[in-house]
């Protein structure tokens, strides 16, 4: 058990810190049927997502609650469906990397 969650910590941290390993977990979780990096589809850019929220210290909590419960009128009238495949440390992973797209 212990070694089991040493492991994880573990590859949370290679994963916070290798953007191929994040963009990969955004592919297998689906966030890229809506989104892209750069540009508009059905969601923002995750670029548009960084700039808007940056410097805001709160921005990451919200988003992680977002990702996972869904919700609208952020980015238009369009709703992001909650996502009940990712959990809270996949939803964190996913939003740190999200706001870090320049
Ligand atoms: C079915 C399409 C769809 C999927 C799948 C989807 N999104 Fe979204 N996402 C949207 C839409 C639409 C919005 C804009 C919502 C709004 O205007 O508040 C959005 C907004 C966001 C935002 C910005 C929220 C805000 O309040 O500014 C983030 C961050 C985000 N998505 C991340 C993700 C991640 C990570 C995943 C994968 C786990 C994901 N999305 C999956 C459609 C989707």
């Amino acid at each position: 058990m212990k070694r089991s969650m040493m492991l994880c910590m573990l590859a949370t941290a290679l994963a916070s810190t290798s953007a191929m390993a994040n963009a990969d977990l955004a592919k297998a979780k689906n966030c890229m049927a809506c989104h892209a990096v750069a540009n508009k589809l059905v969601g923002p850019a995750f670029k548009d997502v960084a700039a808007k929220y940056a410097g805001q210290k709160d921005a990451e909590d919200k988003l992680v609650t977002k990702v996972m419960k869904g919700g609208s009128g952020a980015w238009g009238a369009v709703p992001m469906p909650a996502n009940p495949q990712v959990n809270e440390a996949e939803a964190r992973t996913l939003v740190k990397w999200v706001l870090s797209q320049k």
